[in-house]
């Protein structure tokens, strides 16, 4: 291993593990604590990199990343495109409304059209849990869970993590994991592949995590999890160090699960009164899309020194390019693949 594919922690790893010994990118729940923390590693020089006026490397050059959604999005996909072209890869977009899932092509024909394709990446979402990992079954390159239904959504949490990460660290604090840290997750839990995929790499960090939600939206179970269950968000707030808010899902859900927004608002919406619950100094989160005036009023996703909202979405460009590069140093022949530290 050259000095430069030297993790940064490389006292992190457990003696004769492998840096990251995956073909893919499936969840957070295939991953150990010191994998995550090295991809949060590798993602720190695409942070300095996407800092400087010019962001291009021609790491990736000659490589090809089809990023396949079958679900909408804005900046999952916009941050996985810009990660790709960064890195100097060829990037390709299938949107599920154009292409010939809509005339019936099933998801493993398409799997297999993308793989005949010679790709080197693929990304996908995918409406249904289990999906990406089903077509991770098909193809010969590494696939990334860009989400995929209600299950997991891993590159969001560890642009979550970074985001915290970087947060802290400019708050001074010295640790980079989350020992010590209380974190409430507030809303549509049931139907979020974030929380679940925040849940894990959270906790493996180190942190409490705190789940907020109507019982109708909280899922059955979930302390099993690890997690401490609130239907009370003032309770759920009470000294929390970090506050991540959640949006109703609607387009998941059959049928009615709250009696009206207004009335959730009431009940789960964070205003700047009910974020004084919280700990001093408490940070916000928000994955995105947010619905202002709902789940997270305006003037708390706008506070300067409070809301890490659009250092989420900066952080998010940093992971998907770690990501991507790791997942294609096999492919690349990258010196140092997979070895121990
Ligand atoms: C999330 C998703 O798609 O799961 N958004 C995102 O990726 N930024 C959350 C959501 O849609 O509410």
């Amino acid at each position: 291993m050259t000095a430069s594919q030297t993790p940064p922690h490389a006292a992190r790893y457990p003696a004769g593990a492998r840096a990251f010994p995956h073909r893919d990118l499936l969840g957070i729940g295939q991953l150990e604590r010191h994998e995550i923390l090295f991809l949060l590693d590798e993602a720190e020089q695409w942070v300095a990199l996407n800092r400087q006026r010019t962001k291009h490397t021609d790491t990736l050059a000659g490589l090809t990343i089809i990023n396949a959604f079958f679900e909408n999005s804005t900046r999952t996909l916009l941050s996985f495109e810009i990660a790709g072209k960064r890195l100097g890869a060829d990037v390709v977009n299938m949107h599920a409304a154009t292409s010939s899932v809509k005339k019936g092509e099933t998801l493993i024909d398409t799997a297999i059209t993308l793989n005949a394709m010679r790709a080197d990446a693929i990304v996908i979402r995918h409406g249904s849990s289990g999906a990406t990992g089903l077509i991770a079954d098909k193809v010969d390159c590494p696939v990334l869970n860009a989400g995929d239904g209600q299950h997991e959504h891993p590159t969001q949490a560890l642009l979550d993590a970074l985001a915290l990460r970087h947060s802290l660290r400019e708050r001074g604090a010295a640790a980079d994991d989350f020992t010590g840290l209380t974190i409430t997750i507030c809303g549509d839990i049931l139907h979020s592949r974030v929380a679940r995929s925040n849940l894990l790499c959270l906790q493996a960090l180190g942190a409490t995590v705190r789940l907020c939600a109507p019982p109708a939206l909280m899922p059955a179970g979930i302390e099993a999890m690890g997690a401490e269950v609130f239907h009370d968000f003032d309770a759920a707030l009470d000294g929390a160090d970090v506050v991540m808010m959640l949006r109703l899902q609607t387009e998941r859900m059959s049928g009615q699960f709250i009696p009206s927004a207004r009335e959730y608002h009431h009940l789960y919406g964070l205003t700047a009164a009910r974020l004084e619950k919280a700990g001093k100094d408490a940070l916000v989160m928000h994955p995105g899309p947010m619905n202002r005036g709902v789940e997270i009023d305006s003037d708390v996703a706008d506070m300067i020194d409070r809301s890490i909202i659009t250092r989420q979405v900066e952080m998010g460009v940093a992971i998907r390019m770690a990501c991507l590069e790791v997942l294609t140093r096999r492919s690349r022949g990258v010196e140092g693949w997979g070895e121990a530290a």
